[in-house]
């Protein structure tokens, strides 16, 4: 199989701008799995099925056909052929995504999906378990970090209207649930290889991955 490079991190550490800029410069593919667990909650919403309930959630996520691009200029995804690039970033589909992302149906059946994708070749593929579940193989894997100050910073420059203290309190939880459920938590993939990403800029952080990748 071909090159794949598996970026993890917390939320904010800035997988998706190095991810993009990386396979950009390599001129690789690029997968945000992120947005696959984003789709699956924003239909979940959709249906009106209680996230509360792990069984409901298991029960219906066969049913949405999501299809994720993989280009990194403009990453594409559909839910059963509508374009939710939009509102699978909106705060009511944030704040449900790690509850939905916890159950073990969801995860199987949307990493089976990125299977897929990552064997037909080079790629940069970004998430929380890459290194560690979807892709142990990977020939370089990289873990992403910045303090929480920093990562709600950006953030909250990103989202119009919320403040850097709302941010990091919204991120703490998600980070927390992310990290102690029992499926596949967010943790560094034994040989990966820590940034730390808080003092440096998006430019430096894109050289450094092209550097390991390169080595
Ligand atoms: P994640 O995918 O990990 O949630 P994103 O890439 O979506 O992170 O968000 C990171 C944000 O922080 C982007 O707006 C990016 O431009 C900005 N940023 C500032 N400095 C850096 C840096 N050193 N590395 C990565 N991103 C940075
Ligand atoms: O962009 P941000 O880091 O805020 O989040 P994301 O990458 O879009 O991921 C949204 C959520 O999906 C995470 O908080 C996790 O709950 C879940 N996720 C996951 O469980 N496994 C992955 N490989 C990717 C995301």
């Amino acid at each position: 199989t071909g090159l794949v490079v598996a970026m993890d991190g917390p939320s904010g550490s800035g997988k998706s701008s190095v991810s993009r800029g990386a396979a950009r410069a390599l001129g690789l593919r690029y997968l945000d799995t992120g947005a696959m667990y984003r789709a699956m909650t924003w239909w979940m919403l959709q249906q009106g099925v209680d996230l509360a309930d792990p069984a409901a959630v298991a029960a219906r996520c066969g049913e949405p056909a999501i299809v994720s691009g993989t280009d990194p200029d403009g990453p594409a995804i559909h839910v059963d052929g509508v374009d939710v690039a939009e509102p699978i970033r909106r705060a009511e589909v944030t704040g449900a995504v790690s509850a939905v992302a916890a159950v073990p149906e969801v995860r199987a059946r949307l990493v089976a999906l990125q299977r897929e994708i990552i064997g037909a070749g080079d790629i940069v593929v970004e998430g929380r378990d890459i290194g560690s579940v979807v892709w142990p193989r990977a020939a370089v894997k990289i873990y992403l970090t910045a303090s929480a100050q920093a990562r709600a910073r950006r953030r909250s420059a990103e989202v119009a209207g919320s403040t850097v203290e709302a941010q990091q309190e919204a991120m703490a939880r998600r980070d927390t649930l992310d990290s102690t459920r029992k499926t596949d938590p967010l943790s560094m993939a034994a040989g990966a290889i820590e940034l730390d990403t808080t003092a440096l800029t998006l430019d430096e952080v894109v050289a450094e991955v092209l550097r390991l990748v390169k080595e």
